[in-house]
């Protein structure tokens, strides 16, 4: 098994919380997983020149949660093929997700990424983005060979993931609704290949077209949900469990979901909090403004109202599966969302 590098560092892994209750497809699924690790780890490696191997290889070498290709190796066992057809499916996932990760990491100055010194830290913001693109072409490539629909599938969701990215940094236009923003941008940056994750798989077992709309839907909720757990663990999570610094949302202005209901609210608290989310409060505060703005979002209401706003997308996203076969694939993505629910890194 090479499942040494294939899970994060910090906590079990996703395959592991699924054990127990899943046994026999969990285990299929690790053999899934552990095959498109092989996969990722051949891409990197096929780069011609070794110091550009390391560079596009590092993110992938580090490990994470491997969400995505769990997802399409779940969404391959609703088709008639075997599904082993959707290893290759699965590694495309993973490639689109770290691409993103790598961008990711420039536009919020993040130093560190899954436990390790991120791509930008270590090579700087052009190496970085650049081997995200070098990635992304990688995708392409990959997608090609898994026939048009999926080519077609993986463009679509690419020009979605990106056009969230920008809009998360140009932020809330004239006019709209700071949440309307939000969700657009959530939608685009981390849903869209999470549903993407759910269909290639799908779609490579040949499983019928409600089965992959269906499961799109609940791909779509699921990863707003999972994005708003995240926005709840930037303020909540230690850096030594999810590998990530902590605050970084406040830090760069990102506005997260609690940032943005904390900034609606009106009690305690809230007015310094606005001022220490300006750059210029953050400026003048120097150091202490990310965990003084840490300590008063995590007191104040906005995290427990950002919970309620997630359960109610996991409740969409188990609604999506009311018309899916009852089975241990349907059982895998309900357990899911209680595996999303209590997140933890
Ligand atoms: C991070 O995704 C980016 C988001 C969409 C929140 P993950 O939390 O799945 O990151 P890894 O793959 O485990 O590192
Ligand atoms: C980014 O969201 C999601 C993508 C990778 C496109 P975040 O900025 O919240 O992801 P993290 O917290 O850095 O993983
Ligand atoms: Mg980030
Ligand atoms: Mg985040």
């Amino acid at each position: 098994m090479v499942a040494s590098f294939a899970h994060t560092v910090r906590g079990g892994s996703l395959a592991g919380e699924l054990a127990a209750r899943e046994p026999a497809l969990t285990a299929r699924l690790q053999q899934g997983l552990d095959a498109s690790e092989e996969r990722l780890r051949g891409f990197a490696a096929e780069a011609p020149d070794p110091y550009v191997a390391r560079i596009v290889g590092h993110l992938i070498g580090t490990g994470g949660k491997r969400l995505r290709p769990l997802l399409t190796l779940v969404g391959a066992e609703f088709g008639e093929r075997d599904p082993r057809t959707a290893v290759d499916a699965a590694a495309l996932a993973e490639l689109v997700h770290v691409a993103s990760l790598y961008h990711d990491d420039v536009m919020d100055q993040a130093r560190t990424r899954r436990g390790a010194p991120s791509a930008n830290a270590l090579w700087g913001n052009s190496v970085a983005v650049l081997a995200g693109n070098w990635l992304l072409a990688k995708a392409a490539r990959l997608a090609a060979e898994l026939g048009p629909e999926i080519l077609r599938l993986q463009a679509k969701v690419t020009n979605r993931l990106v056009t969230g990215q920008i809009r998360e940094l140009t932020g809330v236009s004239a006019g709209e609704d700071a949440l309307s923003h939000y969700f657009a941008v959530v939608a685009g940056k981390s849903a869209a290949l999470i549903a993407m994750a759910l269909q290639s798989g799908a779609i490579r077992t040949g499983a019928r077209d409600d089965t992959v709309q269906a499961l799109a839907e609940y791909g779509e909720h699921l990863g707003t949900a999972f994005q708003i757990a995240d926005d709840i663990l930037d303020i909540t999570a230690a850096s030594e469990v999810s590998g990530k610094e902590q605050g970084k949302d406040l830090a760069v202005g990102v506005a997260s979901l609690p940032v943005l209901l904390a900034l609606a609210d009106e009690g305690p608290g809230a007015e310094e909090l606005r001022e220490l989310l300006t750059a210029a409060g953050r400026a003048r505060e120097g150091a202490a403004a990310v965990p003084r703005a840490v300590a008063l979002l995590r007191d104040g209401g906005a995290p427990a109202e950002a919970e309620a706003m997630m359960r109610a997308r996991l409740l969409r996203a188990r609604a999506a599966l009311g018309g899916l076969p009852k089975g241990p694939a349907t059982r895998v993505l309900y357990a899911l969302c209680d595996i999303v629910a209590d997140r933890d890194h």
